[in-house]
Order: C-alpha cells, then structure tokens, then sequence
C-alpha cells in the first residue's frame, strides 16, 4: 500500500519515520479518521477543522491545508484502488535531536495520510445490532483531542473482542456514582422513551457522526439533550445506538446483561444518516 508522508507518496513499509519522532517516543501527535465512500470523504471539512483545533492547543503546526489534504487523499485512493474504506491523518510534533520531553518552540511537524480499506467490521451488526461490554474509562483528562496516545482505548477494544463484543461503553465515577463517557472508537446516544439522550461533551471527543445525528434528529422535530449519563439509568433506555466514521449509526443490542430493542428511531436516524453521506458533495477542490 502507498502512504503519504511529509510531500511524498511512498510505500507503506518503507522506513521514513526517525527512531527520534515525538510520535514514536512520546505518543505526542493526533489524528483524524474521515469516512471514504465512492471516492468521496464526507465532512472532510469538520474531521480537518477538529484536528486544526487540537493542533492549536498543543502548540503543534499544522502542515497541509484542507484541500492540500483532500488532494492527497484523491491521489492516494486512486494509487490504492480504494473507493470505499478510510483515511487516516496523523500529525506528531516533530523530530527531536535527542529524546527529551521538553519541546522547542520550533518544530517541522511530521504528517501521514493513509487511505486504507475499512477494518473488519461483521456488516450483519448493522441489521443484527451490536452486543458491547462495560469497561473503566482509565484515560486521560484530554479526551477531548483526538491524540495519538491510544493504549487505555487499545486495551479497552481487545477487552470487548475477548468477550466477544463489538465494542466498549466506558464509564467514570462522580460522588460514588458511575456515569457512561464513549467507546474505545466511538461515541453512545441512547432514546429513553421520549427524547434523545447524549452524553455531554465532557472530556470525550466532539464526535462527528455524533453531531450529524443530533443534527437530523432535531430537524426530525425529537428532543434532544445533552447531559450526564449515569451507568444506572442506561437500563431503562428504550434505544441504544453506536455512532463513528467507520461505524455510522449502529444498533446496539446488548450491553452486559441488559437487552435493547433495534426500534424505529435508531432505524429512522440510521436511515437518514446513510442518505447524508451518500449525498456528500465535497464543498471544496
Ligand atoms: N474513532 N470517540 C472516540 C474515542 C473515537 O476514537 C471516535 C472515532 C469517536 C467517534 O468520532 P467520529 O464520529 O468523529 O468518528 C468517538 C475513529 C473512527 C478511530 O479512532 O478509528
């Protein structure tokens, strides 16, 4: 497969990052997944402007503009023959002399871009619906970036599989009291009954599949709210759905011992959502 780095398209095993890259010695980077389907990358824009946003917190230069990105990604999904699947962009701050935690202000930022085929997901989840375990969010108090630094989600997802479950739902602890956060690689809403739920953006990721949906949901005239979820009340919800890139909009059918209906709003939301990417027109070039 070839891969994009720092001007380049080269091939995926050749050696191009330096034993001294803050990616690889500090996990000091982030990164974006966009969505390829029919050789399109539908909110190319958002997925860009969020990786923006982080990179000006972290002090980090972005190297590529939005279209200078699209570009490349068009290039490579051509060079790889893939129309459907994923790009990947990485940004990790740089390379450094000698390993040291402290940073310069100067750095020549190092930058990947990957359009790959989408990983092994089991396509009956989407009409079957997804069983998902709980597990302790033990990440960092950063979560609202999407940085590179992944091992808690890493430990959290190979948990799920070894239960044989598609994927986690974390949860925090306030006052003695469990409060569900997101996914190893995604993010939860839940239909109570009357209204949507979400859990508040409250160090997880600003999700953008998270935000579409809401987005439909409201203009479907359904309420929406944003607030803390607690692990407790999850039983009583009516609806689960799973929403990422590579995901979409998933029913969630099972979470530790407790059942889900696959209902009509996750159905309508799913549905709709589908539609949007599917009529994604890049709004530049
Ligand atoms: N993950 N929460 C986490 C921790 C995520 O890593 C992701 C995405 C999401 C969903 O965000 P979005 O809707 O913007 O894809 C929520 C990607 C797909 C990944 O890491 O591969």
């Amino acid at each position: 497969m070839k891969v994009f780095f720092n001007g380049k398209i080269v091939n995926s095993n050749s050696p191009i990052v330096s034993a001294f890259d803050r990616g690889m010695t500090f996990g000091d980077g982030l990164y974006d997944v966009v969505k390829v389907i029919n050789g399109k990358f539908p909110f190319i824009e958002d997925h860009v402007k969020r990786l923006e946003r982080s990179s000006k917190f972290f002090k980090m230069k972005s190297r590529y503009s939005l279209s200078e990105i699209e570009s490349i990604a068009l290039e490579l999904s051509s060079v790889n023959g893939v129309e459907d699947g994923e790009l990947f962009l990485e940004i990790t701050r740089g390379t450094d002399t000698i390993r040291d935690h402290i940073f310069e202000e100067e750095y020549d930022p190092n930058f990947l871009e990957v359009v790959q085929p989408l990983r092994k997901i089991d396509r009956n989840l989407w009409e079957t619906g997804a069983k998902i375990v709980t597990y302790p969010d033990m990440r960092h108090g950063l979560c609202e970036h999407k940085t590179i630094d992944l091992l808690p989600n890493v430990l959290a997802k190979n948990y799920a599989h070894s239960k044989d479950a598609y994927e986690v739902l974390m949860f925090r602890t306030q006052n003695g009291r469990k409060y569900v956060t997101e996914g190893g690689s995604s993010s939860y809403i839940f239909f109570d009954g009357e209204r949507i739920v979400a859990p508040k953006i409250d160090n997880i990721l600003p999700s953008i599949t998270r935000s579409k949906v809401l987005s439909i949901a409201k203009s479907m005239d359904l309420e929406v709210i944003e607030r803390r979820v607690w692990l407790d009340e999850v039983r009583h919800m009516k609806e689960v759905m799973l929403l990422s890139t590579v995901s979409k909009v998933m029913p969630v059918v099972k979470i530790d011992d407790m059942s889900f209906l696959f209902g009509e709003k996750t159905r309508k939301l799913a549905s709709a959502f589908e539609n949007l990417i599917l009529s994604y027109r890049a709004k530049i070039s």
